[in-house]
């Protein structure tokens, strides 16, 4: 029989053409709006693979839902705390998510989310549109400094990295707190560990947050971090909204405990927290860390090579639990 896929949302028409031509029968859920928790629920029912996005929650009653004939479920997402990983491997259901084709991207992202907050550029942009600018002036729209301030970046992984690449090249000194030394990226960087978070935070002009979200990670960023802060600092981040305590946040900016903030991450997406849109020195962006053209259409192929390996009994290079191939 033909086996059956459920892809949560329209993605890159490569993804899709390629799961077509491995002979799979696919329901895609259309549009940019995620199903309803109970349009899934019934979705999911008799799929033999999953192409589920980081705002469906995989957790038991969805695996229940779908059957006992699932086998795979791909993540269109790097990160994965959308999903019950122990519990799809109690099923012997593997999981896959997409690291390495989207780590350019994000770095790219973070990096602008940092320029445009550090030089105002949103500002700028509305100053100029709403026709209000009246020339050039020497005190007006005032940023910090790039070239030659700190940086400090929290979780050296493949992203962190990458920005810490981009960092160097724009001149900045960059520390980074990581749950192990990252030795490679010391030697090819200078980049310098800092064991202490506090220590980081309290010696950084930016800081930047690349870490996954886990329950040791939540509300990593709360009002005592903030407090330690530099007055002129900014806080960028590109990984997972909960990862900052969001009112907090907002708290210190509205009182200049902190200086801005860029942020592609919310705490509760699509919702932000009540003051944060009405701040002139926060810089939001949609959850784009990931948007190019290119970038998703790696992911696609990502999740289609898993789904088509997995349901072959075989294990592709990105899955989280291959240990499922073997029980
Ligand atoms: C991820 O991959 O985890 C991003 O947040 C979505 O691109």
């Amino acid at each position: 029989m033909q086996a059956k896929v459920f892809i949560s949302r329209d993605l890159p028409q490569n993804g899709i053409s390629a799961l077509e031509q491995a002979g799979l029968k696919i329901d895609v859920y259309p549009g940019e709006l995620p199903p309803s928790r109970t349009e899934l629920l019934k979705r999911v029912k008799g799929c033999d693979a999953l192409l589920t996005l980081l705002s469906e929650r995989v957790d038991d009653e969805l695996l229940t839902a779908a059957g006992p004939q699932l086998k795979v479920i791909a993540n269109f997402a790097v990160g994965y705390d959308n999903i019950d990983l122990v519990a799809c491997s109690k099923r012997g259901i593997a999981v896959s998510n997409t690291p390495g084709v989207l780590t350019e991207a994000t770095a790219d992202h973070a990096m602008m989310l940092l320029l445009a907050t550090a030089r105002r550029v949103l500002e700028g942009d509305r100053l100029v549109r709403q026709g209000q600018w009246r020339g050039w002036a020497p005190l007006q729209l005032l940023g910090v400094e790039v070239s030659g301030q700190t940086l400090g970046i929290i979780g050296m992984g493949r992203i962190g990295y990458a920005l810490a690449k981009r960092a160097k090249a724009f001149g900045m000194t960059v520390l980074y707190h990581n749950r192990s030394r990252r030795l490679k990226a010391e030697t090819e960087l200078s980049v310098r560990y800092v064991d202490n978070l506090h220590n980081l935070l309290s010696q950084s002009d930016f800081v930047s947050l690349h870490t996954p979200l886990t329950p040791e990670t939540h509300h990593l960023i709360g009002q005592a971090e903030l407090a330690v802060m530099k007055k002129s600092s900014v806080l960028i981040n590109t990984a997972r909204g909960p990862i900052i305590d969001e009112q907090a946040l907002v708290e210190a900016l509205k009182t200049a405990t902190i200086w801005a903030a860029g942020l592609d991450v919310f705490e509760r997406e699509p919702s932000l927290s009540a003051g944060l849109a009405e701040l002139s020195n926060v810089t939001l962006a949609p959850h784009t860390g990931s948007a190019t053209r290119q970038t998703r259409e790696a992911m696609a192929r990502l999740c289609a090579t898993a789904i088509i390996a997995a349901l072959k009994g075989e294990a592709a290079p990105n899955i989280l639990n291959s240990e499922v191939f073997s029980s």
